[in-house]
């Protein structure tokens, strides 16, 4: 028999040491500026009718003025996840930095977190997953401690939409949706293996990547200076495409697809589910998934009437509220699933 190789033998013993992951700190911010629909339908032809039918929404918060990046409102949400998982900034091991408006083209946010939070020099992920883009991260973090190599990571679900939205009739099939605000959570080592994060499912299907795009600016299409040069009025690239009804049908088919595969993953049926929490898409959305597996009002967690559409924020957003209102008790199954752009899509199955 030959020599063993050695990365062989680490990972054999690295497999000795799996740990379990819990979220052990939840926060959340939101800018304090209320955009009503009413507001809204001053500046271009809609109506609160039209988007309370269609979506839910009432209204969302979108950042006044320079001081409420992507990345500062990330920060205000850590720090508050920071202090309620117990930990000192210097047992942050690692973060993942979920978003679709980084503050930079490039550098990505996670690396300002760690600069403005005065984080040890730890490694920062950014991801590029949309409305799944916390989901992601947790998948990513979940997988970092479990096999021992982080004890704490930090992640951030961050998004400034309303400064990239096109606030005039012509965008109004978008720009009616999205709001501001950040939500993170600490996802610290945990000894006991029935509780905590038990799986998380991660799925894309990139043939559908432009139904839900900004393309520019991009080195694929149009950059910056090909969007100067034009200088064409009508140029709408640099604003959210959505093809609202193909994205809706795909959305109901992956988040009961998604859901359905980690509650089978663990051998739990719908009727195990104490508390749903959605990507905050679309109020009709998370409706017919809570019709689809029969939960009641009290098993979903929906804050899109307040917030609208924040992306990458939207999850622990509302997965923080819902536990501030002690909607989420020890012991509880807290299922977290998200589709979008992309399309990606994923679920997270947790034991509270
Ligand atoms: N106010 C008034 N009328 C409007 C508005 C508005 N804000 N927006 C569109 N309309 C009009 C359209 O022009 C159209 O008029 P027409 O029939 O005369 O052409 C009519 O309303 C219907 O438009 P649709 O786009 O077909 O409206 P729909 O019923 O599909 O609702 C919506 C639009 C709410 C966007 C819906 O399609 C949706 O929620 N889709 C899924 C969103 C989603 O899940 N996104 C994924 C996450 S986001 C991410 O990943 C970044």
């Amino acid at each position: 028999m030959g020599l063993v190789p050695l990365a062989f033998l680490q990972r054999i013993k690295r497999s000795d040491t799996m740990y379990n992951s819990k979220i052990t700190g939840l926060g959340f911010y939101v800018p304090d500026h209320v955009v009503t629909n009413d507001d809204l339908s001053k500046l271009m032809d809609t109506s609160d009718e039209w988007i309370q039918e269609r979506t839910g929404i009432r209204e969302r918060r979108h950042v006044v003025g320079d001081s409420d990046t992507t990345t500062a409102m990330g920060v205000k949400a850590a720090r508050i996840a920071i202090e309620r998982a117990g930990i000192d900034k210097d047992e942050v091991d690692f973060i993942v930095f979920a978003t679709l408006s980084p503050d930079y083209y490039f550098p990505g946010p996670g690396v300002l977190v760690q600069r403005d939070l005065g984080l040890r020099t730890v490694g920062a992920l950014d991801v590029r997953n949309q409305c799944s883009g916390f989901v992601y991260g947790l998948s990513v973090a979940d997988q970092y401690v479990k096999t021992g190599m982080y004890k704490n990571v930090l992640v951030i679900g961050s998004e400034l939409h309303s400064r990239g939205l096109d606030r005039t009739t012509r965008g109004r099939g978008v720009s009616v949706i999205f709001g501001d605000g950040a939500g993170a959570a600490i996802v610290s080592r945990e000894e006991n293996p029935d509780k905590g994060i038990l799986s998380t499912h991660l799925h894309s299907e990139g043939e559908h990547a432009e139904e839900l795009s900004v393309i520019a600016p991009g080195m694929g299409k149009r950059w910056v200076t090909d969007i100067l040069r034009d200088n064409d009025p009508d140029d709408i690239s640099y604003y959210p495409y959505m093809n609202g009804q193909f994205v809706f049908k795909n959305a109901v088919v992956r988040f009961s697809e998604v859901i359905l595969e980690g509650l089978k993953t663990n051998n739990l049926q719908p009727s195990d589910i104490d508390m749903l929490i959605p990507h905050q898409a679309n109020l009709r959305i998370s409706q017919f998934i809570q019709k689809k597996f029969g939960l009641s009002d009290d098993q979903v967690y929906n804050n899109i009437m307040q917030y609208g559409n924040t992306t990458a924020a939207s999850i622990p957003i509302a997965l923080t509220e819902a536990w501030e209102k002690g909607k989420i008790k020890k012991g509880d199954l807290v299922v977290l699933a998200a589709f979008g752009s992309g399309f990606t899509w994923g679920s997270a199955i947790i034991r509270w």
